[in-house]
């Protein structure tokens, strides 16, 4: 069963902003993969049309069955209800305790979110507690957000994304704004979490080495389009040139003399 069947999906912003130019792809359930590709790619603008926020210019686009162009109202929230995102910029509210952040993922609006700050119910405490043992943070339910760190805030995103149960989880560059060590961490998190609940999974990795080190399959795009859908020992230096052409990876940009980049990371 497929999870995403995709013919010629394009999205065109305004009258010639070609942002997605006309992508086919089958994501079978379950799968794992990463999308890399220049900044302007159309991965972001791919994504949102993933998880039914956007929807696409031209083309046919199918979730777990049903096409989206025939979802409206209750039916189409539900389809997205079964998609998380997790974005680079977790849009997380700083001031409030990590337990109404993660509850947060489970709530249709805001009015819900009030009332539940005035009250919290033991299933709902359990659940969030739930969510942020899988992220290994559990003890840290009643901190404030902002006195988390990044990593720790980003785990947090993770949760709130999980308490929603999804069946996809769509994380859009989740770990660009941190450090290498635990950028590796939050992939393998990801992994392992959508392994054991059997989550299919597609991320969106500005750094080439993760996708490489630890997804099976690894799709290219450029301009729109994708410049290749392969596993990663297929994927050779000059694909990734072709891939990166017209863009300098980001410490080729600020390289200081006689010093080795240890990882490629691309923008
Ligand atoms: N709402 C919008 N209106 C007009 N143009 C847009 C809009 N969103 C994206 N674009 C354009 O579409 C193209 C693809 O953008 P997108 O954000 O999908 O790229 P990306 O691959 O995610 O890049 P990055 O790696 O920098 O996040 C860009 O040229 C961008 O300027
Ligand atoms: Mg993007």
């Amino acid at each position: 069963m497929y999870q995403y069947r995709l013919e010629k999906v394009a999205k065109v912003f305004g009258r010639q902003q070609v942002a997605v130019e006309g992508i086919d792809l089958e994501v079978q359930r379950g799968e794992k993969l990463a999308l890399i590709g220049p900044s302007g790619a159309g991965k972001t603008t791919l994504f949102r049309m993933l998880n039914c926020t956007l929807r696409p210019t031209s083309g046919r686009l199918w979730v777990n069955g049903d096409e989206v162009a025939e979802l409206h109202g209750k039916r189409l929230r539900e389809v997205r209800r079964k998609i998380g995102t997790v974005y680079q910029q977790h849009n997380l509210v700083p001031r409030l305790r990590v337990i109404h952040n993660v509850l947060s993922g489970n709530l249709g609006s805001w009015s819900t979110m009030r009332s539940l700050l005035s009250l919290l119910r033991p299933l709902e405490v359990e659940l969030a507690y739930g969510a942020l043992r899988q992220v290994g943070i559990a003890e840290k339910i009643f901190s404030r957000t902002d006195e988390l760190s990044g990593g720790q805030q980003q785990r947090v995103a993770i949760a709130r994304v999980l308490i929603q149960d999804p069946d996809v989880i769509l994380a859009d560059e989740p770990v660009s704004s941190v450090d290498p060590s635990l950028a590796s961490a939050m992939v393998k998190l990801l992994l392992d979490i959508s392994e054991q609940t059997h989550k299919t999974l597609l991320i969106n990795l500005h750094s080439v080495d993760l996708a490489l080190a630890y997804f099976p399959r690894v799709i290219g795009i450029k301009k729109g389009v994708v410049l290749f859908d392969l596993s990663p020992e297929k994927i050779s230096d000059s694909l990734l040139e072709d891939l990166y052409s017209g863009h300098l990876p980001d410490n080729q940009q600020d390289k200081v003399p006689d010093e080795e980049p240890s990882s490629l990371v691309y923008h």
